[in-house]
Formats: structure tokens, sequence, C-alpha cells
């Protein structure tokens, strides 16, 4: 049984130590569970996985690699069960295949590569004693999305010339969904993906606005444009502005085709979680990964049907399309002179400050305007990141997953780390990035005014800047830090049902796994951060999901370490010695059946 523990509600366990153990490690009296693994069959047809001779037809009805975000739906009608929807981010060539040849990648190897990413969406079973999870096979709502299933560009910039290409001329329809990083469930029943690195996939890149967004001159390392003339830019300039978008999704709708929903912006998406106003119009919150890039938000012109209607149901899936999109500037409130880069105090004992939502475009029926100087409306939603730029938005350290609470509805931003702060020609330390050469990075809380989603202005504080306690450049809401656990590279965060944040982890810098971490945001216990779980090597934490009964993680990318391969693997989880390393979910729940952490 768990030990009594002290603690927050829902934060009531013996905190895991940092290590360096091949496995998840969760707390003394909880018990786990594999859930899913890349390759198990989910679709009906498709074989038992088998690593040495994986084919693309094989993948495309089975879990695809590297899952990262998730989210668990109800199922009504169906006892015990729920829908669980998951991004699948990139894959790992060397990790998958005996003998991958990096410069002559096979034909079989690159469309099994094309299947392994996209969306899973896959039936689950609950164990009634434990909090334990298997997959449905078959079940008639899995599905699988990937680069080859079609999708639909919706909202300002969907017909636009500059999405158009030789295979779509209408430039409405993109096969295929990139790079799916972190993502949102709405209150109206979707889920929502954000295509972070689309870059990576694109060769030939030329344009100023292809180098904005990282698109390489040359060729790519995994080199798609040989098998497929639309990775090569040269060829199809705008195939690349088809990607970078957020993804909704209908999952209960097997037949619905997703869409990419233009008027949240183009740029590296990790994550896009929403939240209502008073009146019911969805904002919804959004982080572009990159060293000095923003974060944003849009806010819906249209107001969310209540009722699970098929009308009300139809009008929600247009909320998307109709808003305004914003940037955010921050603005600190010490004077610049007391940031001095190291992570010390200001004189006021907090950094803080003020800031505002810079309108960029707005979408509506009747077109599209722009709010940019010199870019036209579509510009804007295609080359978002152009338009930051003009409008002076804050460079900040790599804006991954936001996350509104669903209790008190201030935003949680989490910035990974920003290793290129203050370095020579590159933005230095400010009041909300205060750093330099940030490793560890730092989670900032945004309350907008007047509580209102959709206000104009906020007020920001740093809730936690990470690192080894230690450290005196690190700051946990003033919480006495002999009492936190160390935590470095914060990457995703979600709410548990008592309204604590958990912040998973991607990088770790302080030597040991990444990994889960649960924190109190108010009250006396503010601060008191604790790890619960551990990640096995080479992996990242992604797509933690905290329900009452079961915690969730998608252990992404576990082995990936310089030099590692198939024939030399660095991590044999989860199936043990001589079997192929596979990123999977897992399920960690109480062995007693009593909720998490209470
Ligand atoms: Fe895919 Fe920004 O993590
Ligand atoms: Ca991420
Ligand atoms: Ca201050
Ligand atoms: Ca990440």
């Amino acid at each position: 049984p768990a030990p009594k523990a002290d603690g927050a509600r829902g934060l009531r366990f013996s905190p895991v130590a940092p290590n360096t153990a091949d496995q998840v490690t969760v707390p003394t009296g909880y018990g786990q569970n594999v859930v899913i693994r890349w390759g198990e069959p989910i679709l009906r047809g498709a074989p038992a996985f088998d690593a040495g001779k994986q084919t693309a037809k094989a993948q495309a009805g089975q879990f695809g690699y590297n899952n990262d975000f998730l989210s668990l739906l109800p199922l009504r009608g169906e006892k015990d069960r729920q829908v669980l929807v998951a991004n699948h981010e990139y894959t790992d060539e060397v990790l998958m295949f005996r003998g991958y040849d990096a410069q002559n990648p096979t034909r079989e190897q690159v469309e099994i590569a094309w299947a392994a990413h996209g969306l899973s969406v896959v039936v689950v079973q609950e164990e009634r004693r434990t909090g334990r999870l298997t997959p449905v096979a078959r079940h008639h709502l899995n599905r699988r999305l990937h680069t080859t299933s079609r999708f639909e560009l919706t909202g300002p910039a969907a017909g636009s010339a500059l999405v158009r290409t030789s295979a779509d001329r209408a430039g409405r329809t993109v096969l295929g969904t990139l790079n799916n990083c972190a993502g949102g469930t709405t209150p109206w029943g979707t889920t929502l993906h954000g295509e972070e690195n689309f870059n990576q996939y694109f060769a030939n890149g030329s344009s100023a606005t292809d180098k904005r967004y990282g698109i390489g001159t040359g060729a790519t390392e995994r080199k798609w444009e040989r098998f497929d003339k639309r990775f090569d830019l040269a060829q199809e300039p705008n195939e690349a502005h088809r990607f970078g978008w957020v993804v909704e999704l209908d999952p209960y709708d097997p037949d619905s085709t997703p869409k990419k929903r233009t008027a949240l912006g183009r740029f590296k998406h990790e994550a896009a979680q929403p939240r209502l106003t008073a009146d019911g119009r969805p904002v919804v919150y959004m982080g572009d990964d990159e060293r000095f890039d923003y974060f944003y938000k849009f806010v819906s012109s249209k107001r969310m049907m209540k009722g699970g209607s098929r009308r009300a149901h139809a009008h929600n899936l247009t909320l998307l399309d109709e808003g305004t999109l914003y940037v955010a500037k921050l603005t600190g409130d010490s004077p610049a002179a007391e940031i001095d880069g190291t992570g010390k105090l200001p004189n006021d004992g907090e950094f803080d400050g003020s800031g505002t939502w810079i309108p960029l475009a707005t979408a509506s029926a009747k077109g599209a305007v722009s709010h940019v100087p010199g870019m036209t409306a579509e510009e804007v939603f295609v080359f978002t990141r152009l338009a930051g730029d003009k409008v002076g938005a804050t460079k900040m350290d790599r804006p991954e997953d936001v996350e509104p609470s669903p209790r008190t509805g201030r935003v949680y931003v989490a910035l990974t780390n920003n290793t290129d702060r203050g370095k020579p020609g590159k933005a230095g330390a400010d009041e909300a990035n205060p750093r330099n050469l940030n490793k560890h990075g730092q989670i900032l809380e945004l309350a907008e005014h007047w509580d209102d989603p959709a206000s104009d202005g906020f007020a920001w504080r740093l809730f936690l800047v990470a690192g080894d306690p230690n450290d005196p450049a690190t700051y946990f809401s003033g919480y006495p830090k002999e009492k936190v656990s160390p935590i470095s590279c914060p990457d995703n965060v979600a709410f548990d049902p008592h309204g604590n944040l958990w912040i998973s982890t991607d990088g770790n810098q302080l030597g040991s796994h990444d990994g889960l971490f649960g924190v109190a945001v108010h009250g006396e216990r503010r601060g008191e951060l604790k790890q619960f779980l551990t990640v096995p090597r080479g992996a990242e934490t992604c797509g933690p999901l905290i329900q009452d009964r079961r915690v969730l993680v998608a252990v992404q990318h576990p082995g990936e370490i310089d030099g590692a391969s198939v024939e030399k693997p660095a991590s044999v989880w989860p199936d043990g010695p001589g079997k192929i390393v596979r990123p999977s979910v897992v399920a960690v729940w109480r062995t007693d059946g009593s909720d998490i952490g209470v």
C-alpha cells in the first residue's frame, strides 16, 4: 500500500527520487501497465507487430511511433470504456530498422515512416479494480491518420494562392499531418493537434519565409523528397505552407475528414488548449516552440452550442474558423538593471509584469482583415511568425505546452529552455526570460484582465524557475526549496481533478532521466513540486493526463541516445533484453484501488 504521505490533495505520494533506471519508476504503492506500444494492431486486418518484418501496410493499421499528446474522451453506452487519442510526432528510423542506412533509405522504410506518423484513435477498456487500461482492437471508432490520409484546410487561408499545389489546385485538400506534438481537448468533444517541427520534412527551401520557419536549403535527413516530390520545395514550393497548423479531429466520427484550422495561424504549433469566455466563445492558447519565438491566442467570434444535437455539433465544428488571432507582448515591472541574466530575483521579489495581446488578423464569414501593416490577412495566417516579428511580440524561451487552469482560468506556459539567450547577437535576459544561456526553463503564469479570456491585457509572473533547488537561480513561488524535487526542461502541462498542475519534462539537464511532476498552484503549498515518475533511458515524458484513478503518460523516444541503433540499443524498455525498444503509453494507478494522491 501507499505510505501515508504529506502534500496537497491529489499530491499525497512519496516523491520518486531522480534516477537513471531504464524503466518507468513510480511511487511506492503505485502500479503501472503498458497500455499500448508502437506497432500494436488497432484496425481490422492489421497483423501483430513483428519488428523484423514490418511493412507500411501493417503499420497503417497499427499504433504509430513516438506517442506524444494523449486525450481520453468518454464513450457513452459502452461499459468502462474510453476513447484514447494519441499523437505520433516523428519516427526514429535508426531505432526502428535493423541495418538502417541513413544515406539510402528504402522506399518501404520511408513508407513505414509515413504510416507511423500522425494520429491514432483507439478505444480502451478500464479494469474495475485498478486503473489499468487495455486497448480494444478492431473497435469501429479505432482509426489511424498518417502522412497520406486526407485533411481539409478550413478558415481564412483555405483556397489561398499560398497553399495551392500541382496536386491540389483548389488549395483545400492536404495529404497528411506531420510532427504532431502536444494538443488539446475541446469542450465540444473534439481534439486539437499541433503540427510542430514540420520544417524537417521539406528539402530545398529557398524563400525568406522558408528560412524563418527553419526549412533547410538542401536535402533532408529523412530523404522523403526522393520518394514523393511534394517534399521537394524546388518542385512544390507551397507544400510546406500546408503544414504547421492546428488539426481538429472528431474522434466520434470515424468517417470525418480532420480539419487544419488556418485561423489559428501557422507556426511550430506545440499545443492548443481552449477555455470558454463567459458568453461561450472558445479562446485557444498556443505556443510556438522555438528559441526566441512567441505565444499566441485565438479568440473565436462564435459561441459554442450546448447539448448533443447534430445541429449543435455541426455548429461547434465551425467555431475555430472565425475570430481574431493575437500574439503576446510582455513587459516586466522591475528596472531592467535588476534583471542581470543570472536568475537573481529583482528587488520586488518577483519576476512579474503586465502584458498585451496584439491583434494580428481577424477571420470572418465576410473575409479576413489584417491588423499588421504591410501584410495581407492571408499572409498573416500563413506566415504568422513574420507577423509576430513585425508587431514586436516578446521573444520567449521556447513556448511549449500552454494550459489554462479549469479552476482559476490562469494560463500556464511551459518555457522549456533557451541556451542561446544572451549569446552575442541574440536577445538577452528580460523579466519573463530572466536567465541567459537558460538550460532548465521556467513556467509562466498569466491572469487575463477581469478573468476574461478574450481580454486584450493580462498580468503575468513566473510560477517556477526550474533547475536544482540548491541552485540559487531557481524559484518555486517562494516555497521552501529543501522540500521540492529538482526539475529541468518543463515541456507539457496538465491539470488534475483537484486543480494541481502536472508538468512533464523533455531534456533534463541535471544528469537524471526525464519525468512527471505535480505541484499545487494555490494555497499554502503553492510551489511544492513533487516528482511522480521517471521514464527510461533516452526518453522524454509526454502527454500527461491525470484522472481520478490513473495517470497516463506517453513515453516518447526511449533509447534515443547519440550512436544508439537497433543493433546497439541504449534502452530495452518495455519488453526487456533482446527486444526492440518501443515508444508506448503507460497507465499508473494506486494498487489499493483508491484515487491518485489522496
Ligand atoms: Fe515536440 Fe516542442 O516538443
Ligand atoms: Ca513537446
Ligand atoms: Ca518584478
Ligand atoms: Ca519536446
